[in-house]
């Protein structure tokens, strides 16, 4: 445990997600009492069973210790997590709707059940924290909602989220940065004192007024998307032109203003988060007459994107892809995570299903999720190996370290013809191997000469 010393908080997280649960059990390790509220029975009972109902690196041990310790438990019963808490943290979902904007039902339904308890305790000061991801003008509009249901006496900070799946508690462990909206220094300092024992001189605690704090987490993801959709372009372009785009990256990534992160290309970026909070974005643009073309940009190049290696394995058999099978390794939207939402693999698959092809796919942790959307519709197989039996090609589309280095002697032995589409240039190093072995293969933004 971290942070001996440091002032225990009652804490109440609303929502056991993939944030919630993070946050929950991060600030119940450094000595906070949490309770994490959740609305779906199935979640709160795996998580009192002591199962973990996401796959995330290093979360299941710390949620056992700490719910060991007594600081950490799980409920379905709102009132009673609310009442005691000094800090109530919404981590509810913000789903972009239809129209792009961004669906705000979960957030008011919360921010109602709050005035709903706290009216009937005038003399409560709690902080409502809010850490899903919401536009700017959230804060005040929540401000004004609890004002109006009689409960201008509870606070409204925000404090957007910055970690990344898969690396989610070393990311709350030790953040790059802390950001925090207020409107009133008492929130300011509390919160400072919750995120002492995670920050330092380098991993500061920034503390602006909500709606820059809100601006800050979608100008984050726009930028980060922004990185990513330029250099799939120009991956797209040393494909046309005979340029490698690993040379490339590796050329610009040197010169320290831009730096080598984010600059892997691929078949998209997918994610709960940089294709709704891009949209999101471009929709608060729209409202408030303000154009983002770049953002804008951003996310058409995506979409395109996305398609790339149905079109890569469409142009390789010359249109005829029904009746072909497709090995796909990797489902989940990156490595190391077990969430699927708007994953570069389903949009292949659906491209796939919809050409009558036959798909047999394996992912180390995504596959329970896959499932419940595609049930029978394609094949699950138990390794990355027997994917490939009797496939007319493997795709390649989540980049798993276990993926890195198979035999591809055992490769060539189990597809019925050796082709490799990856779209993520995971097996780049091996592609002389590859070539030798007998295999075409497709890389993105070289390889095809
Ligand atoms: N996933 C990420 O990497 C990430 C990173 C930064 C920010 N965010 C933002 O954080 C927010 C949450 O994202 P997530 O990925 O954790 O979502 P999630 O879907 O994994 O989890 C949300 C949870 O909230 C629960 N919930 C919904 N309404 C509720 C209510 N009224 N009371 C209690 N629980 C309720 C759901 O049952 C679900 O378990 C979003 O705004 C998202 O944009 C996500």
């Amino acid at each position: 445990m971290l942070g001996q010393g440091v002032r225990i908080v009652n804490v109440a997280v609303i929502g056991t997600g993939y944030v919630g649960l993070v946050t929950g059990t991060c600030l119940a390790h450094t000595g906070n009492q949490v309770v994490c509220v959740d609305i779906n029975p199935e979640i709160v009972a795996k998580l009192n069973a002591g199962e973990i109902p996401i796959f995330e690196p290093g979360l299941a041990e710390l949620v056992r210790a700490n719910r060991a310790a007594g600081r950490l438990s799980f409920t379905l019963d709102f009132a009673p997590a609310v009442e005691t808490a000094r800090l109530i943290f919404v981590a509810v979902p913000t789903p972009e709707l239809p129209s792009g904007h961004v669906g705000m039902h979960y957030v008011n339904k919360v921010v109602d059940d709050v005035a709903g308890v706290f009216r009937h305790h005038p003399l409560s000061r709690p902080i409502l924290v809010l850490k899903s991801t919401v536009p700017p003008g959230t804060n005040r509009r929540v401000a004004d909602r609890l004002t109006a249901a009689g409960c201008a006496h509870v606070a409204v900070a925000s404090n957007p989220e910055f970690l990344k799946e898969g690396a989610a508690v070393d990311d709350f462990m030790k953040p790059d940065r802390v950001i925090v909206g207020v409107r009133d220094s008492l929130s300011a300092e509390i919160l400072r004192e919750l995120y002492e024992p995670y920050c330092s001189s380098d991993r500061p605690f920034v503390v602006m007024s909500p709606e820059s704090a809100e601006m800050t987490k979608y100008a984050a993801n726009a930028f980060l998307a922004t990185k990513i959709s330029f250099i799939n372009e120009i991956a797209n372009l040393c494909e046309a032109t005979g340029a490698d785009v690993n040379r490339v990256r590796e050329g610009i990534g040197y010169d320290a203003r831009i730096g080598t992160q984010f600059l892997a290309p691929g078949a998209g970026y997918g994610g709960s988060c940089f294709p709704k909070d891009v949209k999101g974005l471009i929709a608060v643009g729209r409202r408030l007459g303000v154009a983002l073309r770049v953002a804008e940009a951003v996310d058409a190049a995506n979409d395109v994107q996305k398609e790339l290696l149905f079109t890569k394995i469409y142009r390789h058999f010359g249109g005829e892809v029904a009746g072909k099978t497709i090995a796909i390794w990797g489902l989940a939207f990156k490595p190391k995570t077990d969430d699927i939402r708007e994953a570069p693999a389903l949009t292949l698959i659906d491209a796939l299903l919809a050409a009558n092809a036959r798909v047999q796919a394996f992912d180390p942790q995504a596959m329970t999720n896959v499932k419940k959307l595609y049930s029978d519709a394609i094949t699950y197989a138990d390794s990355p190996l027997a994917a490939l039996d009797g496939a007319d090609a493997l795709a390649l589309v989540t980049e798993w370290p276990e993926f890195r280095s198979p035999d591809f002697h055992e490769v060539r032995r189990r597809l019925r013809s050796l082709v490799i589409f990856d779209g993520r240039n995971l097996f780049a190093p091996q592609e002389t191997t590859l070539r030798e072995l007998g295999f075409r293969y497709y890389g993105v933004g070289r390889g095809e000469r």
